[in-house]
């Protein structure tokens, strides 16, 4: 296993944040993680688990990490039944890459997630989601290793408490543990998804006549790609606040004074509002404060215009929040992990 010291982050993480890490190395194996976990030069240096890098900003010029980069690759079938297959992907493996192999096994359920970037051992963190589906409606278990205890465990769909952009392993289990493979339980018999308005008017567009899940995975890439900036070409970490979820009472209050706001009554009772149109309603789309930037065509994605360090990023996100809080008096939550 090679170590690296003072390794540099800049192309390992979407935001485009030049940073170095104390020491990096690359594991593609559980018992290579294993052994590292063990040795002594790194015991009392905290470890940081590296995905994609597409869900994280770095803020600090160096970071006072052992920063290990997940590759664990591997998609296999493991069971299946009359109904559904158990599809087990190494944590390592593209997300993406995953989803089109499901689609074209024909395993339902998660082409909806399509090009959503990074890696498969990051979905759990965060329940990723998109168009209407979540990673939970087809999560069945992961493997991670605790970073302490060097131990095993298994953690089923209730275990993960996911939420909206949640899981236990970003609140009470928080950098305990890392991820190594993730078991998903797919439908033999696809069942399409096509209740999030868009996807149906992109179809149509497309003239599709037979729904399958190689055309629905095309829409959701085809909606994507019109309006999310594209890592490659301008640095982001898709959205950077979550959607927030306030309760119908005081919903009715600010619909009085914005009638048109965006929003989404939700089964608990209470609403949700899209956090891109508070932002833009607070006049920041297209706006930037240096080398950071609100995007133009999405302004709940932030962006680096070109060398914006992460704190520029950090401070930019810190005057969107304050001033959705003064005119909505809602607080946004930044769904992009700060480190
Ligand atoms: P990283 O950014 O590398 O890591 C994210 C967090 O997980 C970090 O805290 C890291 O320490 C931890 N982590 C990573 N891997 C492991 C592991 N194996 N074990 C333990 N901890 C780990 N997200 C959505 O939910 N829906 C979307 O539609 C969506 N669209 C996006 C669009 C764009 C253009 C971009 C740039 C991002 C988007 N995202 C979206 C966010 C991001 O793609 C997801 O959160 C993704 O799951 C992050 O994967 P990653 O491998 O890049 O994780
Ligand atoms: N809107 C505006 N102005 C904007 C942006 C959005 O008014 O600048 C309004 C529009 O009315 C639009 C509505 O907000 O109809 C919702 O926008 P969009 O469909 O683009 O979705 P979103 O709420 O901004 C969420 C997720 C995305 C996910 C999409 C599709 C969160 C935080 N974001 O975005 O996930 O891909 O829905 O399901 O929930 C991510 O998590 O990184 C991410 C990109």
């Amino acid at each position: 296993m090679k170590v690296f010291p003072n390794y540099s982050l800049l192309h390992l993480n979407t935001f485009g944040i030049d940073t170095s890490a104390l020491y990096f190395s690359e594991i593609d194996t559980e018992e290579g993680f294993l052994e590292m976990l063990e040795e002594k030069k790194y015991k009392d240096i905290p470890k940081l688990i590296l995905g994609g890098g597409s869900n994280l900003l770095f803020t600090k010029a160096k970071l006072e990490y052992l920063v290990l980069k997940n590759n664990i690759p591997g998609i296999r079938k493991i069971r299946e039944d009359q109904d559904h297959v158990y599809i087990c992907a190494g944590a390592g493996e593209n997300w993406h890459g995953l989803v089109q192999y499901c689609i074209a096994h024909n395993y339902g359920g998660i082409e909806n997630l399509s090009l959503i970037p990074g890696n498969t051992g990051a979905g759990p963190m965060q329940n990723i989601g998109a168009y209407g589906v979540e990673l939970k409606d087809t999560f069945y278990e992961l493997e991670a290793l605790h970073i302490h205890d060097k131990r095993k465990d298994i953690f089923n769909a209730e275990q993960c408490r996911f939420g909206y952009r949640e899981s236990v392993f970003k609140k009470e289990l928080k950098g305990q543990y890392i991820i190594t493979s993730v078991t998903l339980r797919l439908d033999k018999k696809p069942k399409f998804n096509t209740a999030y308005g868009a996807i149906g008017q992109e179809l149509d567009k497309m003239g599709i006549k037979e729904l399958s899940l190689e055309a629905i995975g095309k829409a959701v890439c085809n909606i994507r790609t019109s309006k999310l900036p594209d890592p490659a070409q301008i640095g982001n970490a898709g959205s950077f606040f979550k959607n927030p979820e306030i309760t119908v009472q005081k919903f009715q209050t600010l619909l009085t004074r914005f009638p048109s706001m965006v929003n989404y009554p939700l089964a608990n009772g209470n609403v949700k509002l899209a956090a891109g149109w508070l932002i833009e309603q607070c006049g920041w789309k297209g706006k930037s404060a240096g080398n950071a930037g609100v995007h133009s065509l999405q302004a709940l994605v932030l962006v680096n215009n070109g060398k914006a360090r992460g704190e520029e990023i950090y401070n930019l996100s810190q005057q969107v929040l304050d001033s959705v809080q003064e005119k909505f008096d809602i607080l946004l939550e930044r769904e992009v992990n700060i480190i």
